[in-house]
Formats: structure tokens, sequence, C-alpha cells
């Protein structure tokens, strides 16, 4: 039965939300792979930490792999957006595979600045999460004199051979007060500690922070479209969550408990920078089903970035009949 809209109930639909920038040039470059090259072409790990759009690559003809050994030798493999150590790309070399490479370019800045700092001889504190496929890349470029922090709690039980030559950096999908806080702790452990020149956690991640921050007071339930494995998503519901206001990280719309909605009368949709916004147009269309009325875009703030292709793909194109 379809609820007659309410116009009193409302959904407001924040921008930006959704993909960033890395996140479509790392799908792109699946789809003219595939178009270009044609099936199959190998994937490691999920391209972006979204189901629906790995599921529906597959569907294309992308294989998704979790190693790089599971890649038969000579063939093509893409990395994911996420990145990758220097032994992954050290075995696709002895494996002589055409690799095509989708990390985000601000993850490799992240690489660099860790080589960087430890051929200077820093010892490296790596702020984000250990089982995250970003942090798994970046703490592979010099696993010998890093080591990862996930709480302000950790900082105290580090052990480094020179306090005074320490340096952080940080995984680019955390939480702006999280890592604050840890870079907060780390300073007073390490006066001297060095830093990235701007910091690591990137534009999309912050730009949707700060838009639900901007807007989570007007809210009831904010729900957050993204998958479980999505860092930057689930920052989003914990940072909804540390402003008091009752938030969901969902699939789908099929991941909504119709009691969720009992008594609200706004809900704030926003969805992380891996979400597709098919998914929100599909969330929001059973919130219109459920008499959420009235469907407000609130645009906190502008958001124009692109990147470009890397050259593998620009030559492809080029070299297309
Ligand atoms: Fe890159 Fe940030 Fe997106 S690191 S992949 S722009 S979430």
């Amino acid at each position: 039965i379809q609820a007659f809209p309410d116009a009193e109930k409302r959904v407001l639909l924040l921008k930006p939300r959704g993909f960033c920038a890395g996140v479509v040039r790392a799908i792109d470059i699946v789809r003219i792979a595939l178009e270009t090259f044609g099936a199959p072409i190998y994937v490691r790990k999920e391209i972006v930490h979204n189901r629906f759009v790995v599921n529906e690559l597959a569907e294309k003809g992308a294989i998704f792999v979790d190693d790089i050994d599971d890649v038969p030798s000579g063939m093509r493999v893409i990395y994911s957006a996420h990145g990758v150590s220097p032994a992954v790309r050290e075995r696709s070399k002895e494996r002589k595979l055409k690799v095509i490479d989708a990390t985000c370019p601000l993850v490799t800045k992240v690489h660099v600045e860790a080589v960087k700092f430890a051929k200077q001889g820093y010892s490296l504190v790596l702020i984000g999460h250990r089982d995250h496929d970003e942090i798994e890349g970046t703490l592979g470029e010099a696993p010998d004199v890093t080591q990862v922090v996930s709480s302000a709690e950790e900082v105290e039980s580090l052990v480094v051979p020179d306090p005074e030559r320490v340096a952080y950096l940080t995984q680019t999908t955390l939480s702006l007060d999280e890592a604050r806080d840890i870079i907060t702790a780390l300073k007073a452990r390490f006066p001297k500690i060095a830093g990235p020149h701007s910091q690591d956690i990137c534009y999309a991640t912050e730009n949707r922070q700060v838009a639900v921050k901007n807007v989570a007071h007007e809210a009831d339930l904010v729900l957050v479209v993204g998958s479980d494995n999505s860092s930057n998503s689930n920052r989003l519901v914990e940072v909804s969550r540390n402003l008091s206001t009752r938030s969901h990280l969902i699939e789908n719309s099929s991941s909504i408990q119709p009691e969720w909605l009992e008594g609200v009368k706004t809900v704030v949709l926003t969805a992380g920078a891996s979400a597709p916004e098919v998914l929100v147009e599909d969330v929001v269309n059973y919130l219109r089903q459920k008499g959420f009325g009235s469907v407000e875009e609130v645009e906190v703030m502008p958001e124009n970035v692109r990147f470009g292709l890397p050259p593998e793909i620009v030559q492809a194109i080029a070299a297309a009949p």
C-alpha cells in the first residue's frame, strides 16, 4: 500500500555526496579496459568498496581476485583505487602481468610521502585501520619502519628508536575528528614529529563529513548509502552518531528497517564516496513511498574535482580503431 505523501515529512539530500574523483576514475578505467581490450580483465581486490559497482563490472567481464597470484601469468590486471604495496608491483612483474594502475592519485601522494620520510631516516606512524586495503598498500612502502595506530590510546604503546625522528601519515578516508585526536596525542608524545605538507585525509572524505556536520542537527535520522567495508561511508555514520543523531549505513533501500522511520520527520540522506547515485535514487523513491513528500537538495559546498586517466588507458584509447 502506498502511503499518502505527507508534506511535513521531508528528505534532505546532501551535496556533495557519492562518487569522488578517484572512484569515477577507477570505474572508468575498468570500463574502458573492458571495451578496449575485451573481457576478461582481472582486477586485484574490489576496484572500489561498493558491492553494486563490483557486481556490475563483474557482469561485464571483470574478474575480481584477492591475490595477484590468482591472475594467470601474462594477463592484464588493474590495481584498485586503494593502491598496492611495492611487493605486489614486484610480483606482477615476475608474473609478466600487464598492469593498469587505478590507484587514486591522492593515495599515491601518501605513498610518495611514506617513501620520502623513510629515506630520510624517520620512523613512520601510519594512522588508519589495519585491515583496510589502503593501509596494506601504504604500509608496504616502508614496512620495517612503519607502525599503524588506529586510536589515541595506541600512541602510548609506540616504541621508536629515536623519538626526535618520527613522522606521521594518515589513511585518506578517516574521520577528521578522530585523526585530529590521534595527531594531538602524537604531538604530545613526540613534540618534533613531522607530518605531511597538507593533510592526507582527502577532499571527498572531508567534504562529505563537513556536509553531515552542517545539516545533522536538522535530522531525526541520517541514512548513509554505502557498503559495510567502505571506510569513508562508515565514518559518515560515526560523525552523525557523535552529534547524537541516529544514523545507519545502508547498502540500498532494502537495508532500511521500517521501524527506523517511526516518528521521523526529517531524514538526511548522503552517500559514501564509492556509492553510485542510482542507489541514492532508489532510497529516495522508497522514502517517497513511505510518505516523505518533500525531497530537497542541500548543497553545503561545491565540489568539482576530476582526475586524468593513467597513460596505459590514454594510449589504449588513442590506438583504438
Ligand atoms: Fe581518492 Fe578520496 Fe576517493 S582518496 S578514491 S578521492 S575517497
